[in-house]
């Protein structure tokens, strides 16, 4: 039987940062494991990654550190190149979006789109800055979302609510370029028009199906990520525009299209086939079995690792673009992951708040597998989960040093001192021996169900509870009390002992690749596929080596270091912060001043915003009316330690409705650094009522 192909895709990463390790436990350590294991069940994988050189998430990090944006795709390329290869993640190629086979194949991607009408022309109105010339889509426009109210919502997406937004919905959009407020400008785009598709992606989310067939079981699908789309599909989905005026990326392969270039969301996902391109001409294969339809079974299925962030691009647009071209395959599954945070806050580049994978290398190059076991003990599968320190130390020591690494230990060093290390044959078995042994014959069954099911973390369990059930049979049976009353019987346990770690040496293989290389090389063994676990047995009479401790415990300095860089980092960026404060804005005219109408109002009462975590609704005395302004107040301040205050108050700001009250006027106040805001306010004596010039 031919076995299953697999064409494994991991996010490529946008090359304006390095990765933390955020992004290591939700995309590319599961795609690894994952791809680890279909390897050694024998099916035929290519597993495709490569940098995302694209888009405004590059040229604006070029802006920032005052280079191009080719010295910074080529600066992160290597830094997270060399970070993978370091931390042992087997992608078969690690391409590249500015190569000359990617710019071609998007390209000819584009114009079959466009030739089959796959695409609309439309002109519009679009914002522009007029300073720095150039049209703002995307990150390069920054605005208040109209859903959150968000200050810092982009162009394209609320990171905080996760609303997918358009440049034009967003309140006081402002360039990020020149910080200037846009003008609108017509330019004319091509457009996916998403809203044709509704229909099949409809039944292909939910059901499974397209054109009548089912394609993949929905079931094995996470539920936030068929969620996420149906909202979407319910919502309605709209044509998206995916060209930009722009001169960085792949550019318009149209007549009159000079400085045009595709949309990033585009072009990146081509991206996998690109890669794979590239990867059978290097290693002479052919890319097309890899992503086109085919007959009788000989299909690959497509999986994409992803961060839920990117959910909609990878379930919804690219499959439309897959679908459009004629010959694609479609996704069979996208494992999308929630989010890692770091020590009770959100990682945060700004802030420096992270955990550096290139970092974690250079300081413990001899701790990836512990690594890696943390980071899959607590993967954020189906909630957003906390990477801690100390966390990482108690999984160490407790789980990898005290019981794997010490069963290991106790079974090969008791082999050396009995044996000379060779393995002693077995004699007749009790109860627990055959339990035990009958334990590795269906322990491969079931964790292959969970791996297969993309439950990475209960199968690393599993895994782990073989080394307990290991563990636990030589704290029983005590060979060396044993030893000294029935020497025969010690033979066999040992026998059993040394199976276990066998089975190990290879089970361990996706997880934690390192450690059962040096199993099975203090054992003398080689790789077995994983259909051969269940019967796979180490040969009596074999010799095996002296072992050396495999995980080294972690010491309380390391973590109390981590932390105190961790914490210093994070007061070094708000020092950063309020000694690089904003520079003045332009001078205005006296008149422009006055037309500010700012009193003291005293605040009356005050009560939450139902589901507004950071509103207040506050009624204000201000000495000619009694009115009602919402004030984002509401993460510093309690209502009742607000009633009574008599604070600064611009008054004749336009009423807006907030959350579906009308706000009369804005409540001033002052922010800190750190965001910490505080009322302004008055001397005592002074009441409702009296001006401020
Ligand atoms: N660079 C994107 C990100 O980091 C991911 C791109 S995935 C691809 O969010 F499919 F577009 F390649
Ligand atoms: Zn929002």
């Amino acid at each position: 039987m031919t076995k299953q192909r697999y064409t494994v895709t991991a996010a490529l990463p946008y090359a304006n940062g390095p990765l933390h390790l955020g992004h290591v436990a939700g995309v590319y350590l599961p795609a690894d494991i994952f791809v680890r294991f279909l390897r050694m069940k024998g099916h035929d994988v290519a597993f495709i990654c490569g940098s995302d050189e694209h888009g405004a998430a590059i040229t604006l990090r070029a802006k920032k550190e005052g280079i191009t944006p080719q010295e910074i795709v080529d600066k992160y390329n290597k830094i997270i190149g060399d970070s993978f290869r370091e931390f042992n993640i087997s992608f078969d190629i690690y391409h590249r979006t500015s190569s000359e086979l990617h710019h071609q194949t998007a390209q000819d991607f584009f114009l079959k789109l466009h030739d089959n009408g796959q695409f609309t022309e439309d002109t519009s109105e679009q914002y522009y800055d007029e300073e720095f010339q150039q049209f703002l889509a995307d990150r390069y426009i920054t605005g208040e979302c109209p859903k959150c109210h968000n200050p810092g919502a982009y162009g394209d997406q609320c990171e905080k609510c996760g609303s997918d937004l358009s440049p034009t919905e967003l309140i006081n959009p402002k360039s990020t370029l020149s910080g200037k407020e846009p003008i609108l400008k017509t330019t004319s785009h091509w457009y996916l028009p998403m809203d044709r598709h509704e229909g099949w992606l409809h039944d292909w989310i939910q059901q499974g199906t397209l054109d009548g067939k089912q394609q993949h079981d929905p079931k094995s699908w996470r539920n936030q990520v068929i969620g996420q789309c149906m909202s979407w599909i319910d919502g309605g989905l709209h044509p998206r525009a995916m060209t930009r005026d722009l001169d960085w990326g792949v550019k318009v392969p149209l007549p009159d299209s000079d400085g045009k270039v595709l949309y990033v969301w585009l072009d990146a996902p081509i991206g996998y086939i690109s890669a794979t391109k590239q990867w059978a001409l290097d290693n002479n294969k052919n890319w097309e079995d890899y992503w086109l339809k085919k007959e009788n079974g000989e299909e690959s299925k497509l999986v994409h690792f992803i961060g839920k962030d990117n959910i909609v691009f990878h379930a919804i647009i690219f499959p439309i673009i897959l679908k459009d071209h004629g010959d694609f395959i479609l996704p069979d599954n996208v494992p999308a992951y929630e989010f890692l945070n770091l020590e009770g806050d959100k990682f945060s580049t700004s802030r420096n708040w992270a955990v550096w994978l290139h970092e974690y290398l250079e300081r413990y190059p001899e701790k990836i597998d512990e690594l890696k076991f943390t980071l899959t003990s607590i993967a954020p599968e189906s909630k957003d989960a906390e990477f801690t320190w100390k966390e990482f130390q108690a999984r160490v020591n407790n789980e990898l040093a005290d019981v794997l690494g010490n069963f290991i230990n106790r079974a090969l060093v008791l082999t050396q001192k009995y044996y000379n290390g060779i393995v002693p044959a077995a004699g007749e078995l009790t109860e627990t021996d055959r339990q035990v042994l009958n334990e590795l014959a269906l322990a491969p069954e079931r964790i292959a169900k969970l791996i297969y099911a993309y439950k990475l973390r209960d199968a690393q369990t599993e895994v782990m509870n073989i080394a307990r059930l290991g563990n636990k049979y030589l704290a029983d049976m005590e060979p060396w009390k044993l030893v000294k009353t029935d020497e025969k019987r010690v033979e066999t346990v040992m026998h059993i002992a040394l199976q276990v770690t066998a089975f190990l040496g290879q089970v361990l293989e996706p997880f934690l690749p390192a450690s059962a290389a040096k199993i099975r090389h203090f054992l003398g063994e080689s790789p077995v596929t994983w259909d051969e676990l269940a019967t796979y047995r180490l040969a009596a009479g074999q010799q095996t080596n002296s072992p050396e401790i495999l995980f080294q415990k972690i010491e309380d300095t390391l973590v109390e270091k981590e932390v105190e860089i961790l914490n210093q980092s994070k007061s070094q960026s708000v020092a950063a912060a309020a000694s690089s404060p904003e520079p003045q804005k332009p001078s205005i005219a006296f008149d422009d001043f006055s037309k500010l109408d700012i009193r003291l109002g005293t605040i009356l009462e005050a009560v939450k915003v139902p589901k507004a975590d950071k509103l207040l609704q506050l009624t204000v005395d201000t000495g000619i009316d009694k009115r009602t302004i919402v004030s984002g107040i509401a993460e510093h301040y309690a209502p009742e330690d607000v009633i009574g205050k008599t604070v600064a108050v611009l008054l004749n700001l336009e009423p807006r409705k907030i959350r579906g009250v009308e706000s009369q006027g804005m409540i001033l106040m002052a922010e800190d650094a750190e965001g910490k805001l505080s009322f302004m306010l008055p001397e005592k004596g002074f009441g409702a009522g009296g001006e401020i010039r």
